[in-house]
């Protein structure tokens, strides 16, 4: 190749990627394949490494082919937007109605309620300031979302100014694309040579997320207004009424909403919308029911991310059937091997699936986790016709098997004892359910999806480094553990000019990758605790340790020196699964509690440990299977080395001081004996929101006793501690809502 040359394909490459990219992320149409966007990319690579004095200035080399240019802002929603607890069944829906009534000392009245059909689209939260449009945000994660402003003003159904509102309004509601609308786009997108959407619920999500609001304002986006963020005044008493304002203000609600008296009326309404759904003109995937009370709704709140005053009953999960062509293991970050099948692609609800999980080794055998027999027993096996159904938005699942079709000379599928990545030996412990590869740290699938796991967004968030390229830098040998990420830019003294010299990066994404990581160096507590990928320590578990420990020392310090209980609880468990077992062998009843203590004497552990373990058991959702993980995770040498690098380069910030002006903050409070005026779930919900921790039982820690008639042993340990005593009114004039 002469260099005329050379320079004429070069001009070429750019320009042809350069539409390939506005093709594919500005206007969401697609022109050329993945494969021939990367050989594009390939060719230019070769040619500037053969000539590199010919590079352009705006060699495709340099640009980040993988994202945007230029994101949406953030917004941080003033009131978190809320997801929905999920009913599957009548019963689910009676022990919703129960849980209610119970929480707000009901009795058997039959409450009221609003039902109205759950859209499949995107939630979109609206603020209104003295009646006019300011922001239009996406859910995000409930606490920031995208400002999608300029294309939700592109949405006929969604007013930009309103008459008789609030100062104050921020309306929630659903975005969705009529069927209608969506097979009219899809026909657009055809004849464009784009690929199609898969439903309507993505085409509308694809279509509002577009960074050109022209391109919003081509495609057919509707709205429903079903709720309200931050309001300056009250739109109603009841849920039903607020709706009605809503639509008085000129926004689309939906005309299935109807109010509902008890659990019979609610599930009559739910057939109903059921046998209408198919000739709706849009998506739907239950029924949401609501409180209609809007002061029973206030008392009732809100769990970490749902409302308790509202659950979606779901229909029933769609089923189809294939050919299921092999199963493979994944291996987890935890080490758990899951088995995943690998189907011949079928159409299930909308969505073509080809993967479907398998749960575990057990399951594919036809037995459940307690060892009972599912789909009378039957085995999967590779080349069977398998059922896959899809319930929400959750993995497919296989559900079961025509054995009338399997083929000839098929064997029982051998589930591996070694890890398929690392060749480690992968362990089933007893009552366990999962075989997890005994690896650790020399597993490269876990430590790739732990660094996955620390980078995704309820943890770290890394701006421009997400699960793609973790992978690609995990494969380089860059990044083993989370540490790294952090020595990423100091380790390449031209780290820049490395990082732009691999493929889809260039020096825009590189320095703004190093910026977003320098920016992460300062994060909350709750986030680290969580991003640490420790099992069974979820966001919710994460955020109750924080506001416990309040810091990183306090919380290993104390899970250190509860060590030795951590492993006479283990201890003791084991002990008492043997006595099971031979009690029944024995045909006698098990001396548990016997056992249990007696194990746990034979540790003697210091009463520092004792009191340690109990402290961290007692934090509220804490249970002692998470305790355990939590202490097996910080003595684990290895692991805990790995935290100590990572923790050496952050600046921790504990969580926000609990509210200074409520009378209990920091306090911690005991109920005991009956209340009148509020159910225990409720007294304890309120309590916490003001910042009191809970406890069940009183010790030298408690600050404060709410004694109901009735109390007993709590009160007379109380006083006898010279603790605080207060009644039920005490209590309210105390927090101030007497
Ligand atoms: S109410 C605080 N009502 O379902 C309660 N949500 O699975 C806020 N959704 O995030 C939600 N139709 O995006 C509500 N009629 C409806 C809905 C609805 C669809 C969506 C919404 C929510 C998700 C939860």
């Amino acid at each position: 190749m002469t260099e005329d040359q050379a320079r004429a394909d070069l001009a070429r490459l750019a320009a042809s990627i350069a539409a390939a990219n506005d093709a594919y992320h500005r206007k969401d149409t697609p022109e050329i394949s993945d494969a021939e966007y990367d050989r594009l990319k390939r060719r230019n690579l070769a040619i500037e490494d053969q000539f590199p004095d010919l590079k352009r200035d705006d060699s495709p080399t340099d640009q980040v082919g993988a994202r945007p240019a230029d994101g949406f802002t953030k917004v941080s929603h003033a009131v978190r937007m809320m997801s929905l607890g999920n009913a599957f069944d009548d019963e689910d829906v009676a022990g919703f109605d129960s849980s209610v009534r119970k929480y707000l000392g009901l009795g058997d009245t039959s409450l009221t309620y609003t039902a109205e059909p759950k859209i499949d689209g995107l939630s979109l939260s609206l603020r209104y300031e003295h009646g006019k449009l300011v922001q239009a945000a996406t859910r995000g994660d409930g606490e920031t979302g995208e400002n999608v402003t300029a294309n939700a003003r592109t949405i006929s159904d969604i007013p930009t100014r309103l008459n008789g509102a609030p100062d104050i309004l921020e309306v929630r509601g659903e975005v969705y694309m009529s069927h209608a609308d969506f097979a009219d786009l899809n026909d657009r997108q055809e004849q464009a040579g784009a690929k199609p959407f898969a439903n309507p619920r993505n085409a509308a999500a694809g279509s509002l997320r577009q960074l050109d609001p022209e391109i919003t304002r081509a495609r057919p986006l509707r709205f429903f207004a079903y709720a309200w963020g931050e309001i300056s005044d009250p739109l109603a008493e009841t849920q039903f009424g607020a709706v009605e304002r809503l639509k008085g203000m000129g926004f689309s609600t939906n005309d299935l909403t109807i109010r509902c008296h008890g659990v019979a009326d609610l599930l009559s309404h739910y057939r109903a919308i059921e046998e209408q759904r198919a000739t709706l003109p849009y998506d739907i995937d239950g029924v949401v029911y609501k409180v209609d009370d809007l002061g029973f709704q206030a008392r009732l709140g809100f769990r970490s991310t749902t409302p308790r005053w509202a659950i979606a009953h779901k229909f029933p999960a769609e089923l189809a059937w294939t050919r299921l062509e092999t199963i493979d293991i994944q291996v987890g970050r935890t080490g758990a091997l899951s088995p995943v099948a690998r189907l011949t692609p079928v159409t299930v609800g909308g969505v073509v699936v080809s993967n479907a999980t398998l749960h575990n080794e057990d399951y594919i055998q036809g037995r459940d986790s307690k060892g009972e027999t599912i789909r009378d027993g039957k085995d999967i096996r590779i080349g069977d016709w398998v059922q896959v159904y899809r319930a929400g938005d959750v993995i497919p699942k296989v559900a079961d098997v025509d054995l009338s079709k399997r083929p000839e000379g098929t064997q029982p599928f051998k589930f591996p004892t070694t890890c398929p990545e690392c060749g480690s030996e992968a362990i089933r412990e007893d009552g366990d359910a999962i075989r997890r590869c005994s690896g650790g740290v020399i597993c490269p699938a876990q430590a790739v999806e732990k660094l996955k796991h620390f980078v995704s967004r309820a943890a770290f968030d890394i701006e421009g480094l997400g699960a793609k390229q973790v992978e690609q830098f995990h494969g380089d040998g860059w990044i083993q553990e989370p540490a790294d990420i952090f020595t990423l830019e100091d380790r390449f003294s031209n780290g820049l000019q490395q990082l732009k010299n691999r493929e889809g990066w260039g020096d825009k994404s590189a320095t703004n990758l190093f910026d977003a990581i320098r920016e992460k160096r300062t994060i909350p507590l709750a986030r680290l605790i969580f991003s640490l990928g420790i099992r069974h320590v979820g966001e919710v578990a994460a955020r109750d340790l924080a506001l416990h420990y309040r810091n990183w020392t306090a919380l290993t310090t104390s899970v250190d020196l509860a060590r030795p209980a951590a492993l006479a609880h283990r201890a003791a468990d084991r002990e008492e699964e043997a006595e099971r077992r031979a009690a029944a062998q024995d045909g006698r009843r098990a001396r548990v509690s016997d056992v249990r203590s007696a194990t746990i004497a034979a540790c003697s552990v210091s009463e520092d440990a004792t009191a340690a373990w109990a402290d961290l058991v007692g934090v509220d959702g804490i249970g002692a299977t998470l305790a355990l993980s939590l202490s097996d995770a910080l003595a684990n040498t290895d692991e805990r080395a790995a935290f100590d690098r990572l923790t050496a380069m952050l600046t921790i910030v504990p969580p926000d001081a609990p509210s200074n002006d409520s009378p209990v903050a920091g306090k911690t409070v005991v109920f005991t004996g009956t209340l009148e005026k509020m159910t225990r779930a409720e007294a304890k919900a309120r309590a916490e929101a003001l910042g009191a921790k809970v406890s069940g039982s009183v010790s030298a820690k408690t600050h404060l006793l709410v004694a109901g008639p009735g109390a007993g042993s709590k009160a007379k340990k109380a006083a006898d501690l010279g603790i605080e005593v207060l009644n039920e009114d005490g209590w309210l004039a105390l927090i101030g809502d007497a």
